[in-house]
């Protein structure tokens, strides 16, 4: 990857004196699914699938975006004085949006800078493309500008371009499980305060297999803030019968004795899910530690349950994955992973489970959906890094 993006480089702007290479993670989830804007817990980890970049500081104030994956782009121009959102910039609205927010914190650039890009993350899989490009872009900022920030505050930084550049209003679970990513350990983090720790994820006769419904629907962003309103009002409403900050804030037992102060049955729903899934994960980690995974993986199966039926961000072509994979024998537990309407599942598959595992899913899938799923085997990896 290394040599790709350097070849590139040099192709396009003429030689590689000077220039660093860089790297930033996707993650995967593996439980806590829509609890990081409810001020609940999530188990992520950083996947050695990322992106990678070629960059050198200019002597002028020009920006130059290449990307390995937009080919037909070519080059896209830019100006370190004219940072705007716009359709037309497609994806470079990403390394633009984390430019404009390191400039919010007073952090300006001098000059402009020549950036190649490649991602071996698959498109709109749901294993955070855009996430890894946002920490990406804010570590080759920092490294080649000389900026002052913390690895946990490059994570808040890509988040809040992500909120007020590009419009989608995710919490901080992606940005952070790749700003702070660990060589195979997943990240229990709580996002009410952002204290975290890492729990070693060696799953010594099992193995972390993602599926790509490769089917990804466009409600995705729209519906996900319509999520975020929901739960909104919902704890608005909590808030008139029980002191809280957050729905993380709540036990099973707390809700079910107050909710009936929302005043609507979907809202009820979302609400339900957000503090029963944050529980789940705080059991889940749990489990982990106790060397119970049969425990962690029927924690999972309730995760997709609940992410079904209480917080409807699943669809037909996920389902099926979960429900066949469920039906396969060395399946500890699987779920929908990520934002949802499409992307990804994760499962726990025991090592001499897996080949059968891909055969009869892929089938199966090919079956009743008619479309071909793939299959990755998760490898842990670290955080950013300069190679
Ligand atoms: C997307 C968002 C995250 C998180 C998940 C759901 O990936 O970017 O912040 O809310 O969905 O858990």
């Amino acid at each position: 990857m290394k040599a790709m993006v350097l070849d590139k480089f040099k192709e396009l702007f003429g030689d590689t004196e000077g220039v660093n290479v860089y790297f930033a993670p996707g993650r995967v989830n593996m439980i806590g699914e829509h609890t990081d804007y409810n001020g609940g817990h999530v188990f992520p980890c950083a996947l050695s699938l990322g992106t990678y970049a070629a960059a050198r500081k200019r002597d002028d104030s020009k920006l130059n975006f290449y990307s390995i994956n937009f080919e037909k782009s070519g080059v896209m121009e830019s100006d370190i004085h004219d940072i705007k959102p716009e359709d037309a910039a497609g994806w470079t609205n990403y390394p633009k949006g984390v430019i404009w927010a390191f400039s919010e914190r007073g952090m300006r650039l001098d000059r402009g800078m020549d950036f190649v890009i490649y991602g071996n993350i698959p498109n709109g899989s749901g294993l955070s493309s855009s996430a890894s490009l946002e920490v990406l872009t804010g570590f080759v900022l920092r490294d080649l500008y000389g900026f002052d920030v913390s690895n946990t505050e490059l994570a808040l930084i890509g988040q809040y371009s992500e909120n007020n550049f590009n419009g989608m209003n995710c919490g901080i679970m992606d940005q952070f499980a790749s700003a702070m990513g660990k060589k195979d350990h997943a990240i229990f983090l709580n996002t009410a305060d952002l204290s975290f720790e890492y729990a070693p994820l060696v799953l010594n006769d099992a193995k972390i297999v993602v599926t790509n419904s490769n089917v990804k629907h466009s409600l995705v962003g729209s519906e996900y803030n319509v999520r975020r309103n929901e739960c909104e009002t919902a704890l608005k409403e909590l808030q008139k019968v029980i002191d809280i900050k957050t729905l993380g804030d709540l036990s099973e037992e707390e809700f079910e004795a107050n909710k009936s102060a929302i005043k609507d049955p979907v809202r009820m729903k979302r609400a339900k899910h957000a503090v029963y899934e944050n529980q789940r994960t705080v059991k889940a980690v749990e489990a982990l530690k106790n060397n119970d995974i049969d425990t962690f993986g029927k924690l999972m199966n309730a995760s997709h349950v609940s992410l079904r039926d209480d917080y409807a961000v699943s669809c037909d072509e996920i389902d099926v994955l979960v429900e066949e994979a469920w039906k396969i024998p060395g399946v500890i537990g699987s779920r929908i992973t990520g934002g949802g309407f499409g992307g990804c599942t994760v499962s726990i598959v025991k090592n001499d489970a897996v080949e059968e595992f891909k055969e009869k899913l892929g089938n199966a899938y090919k079956e009743r959906v008619g479309k071909e799923a793939s299959f990755y085997l998760v490898d842990i990896g670290d955080g950013p890094a300069k190679l």
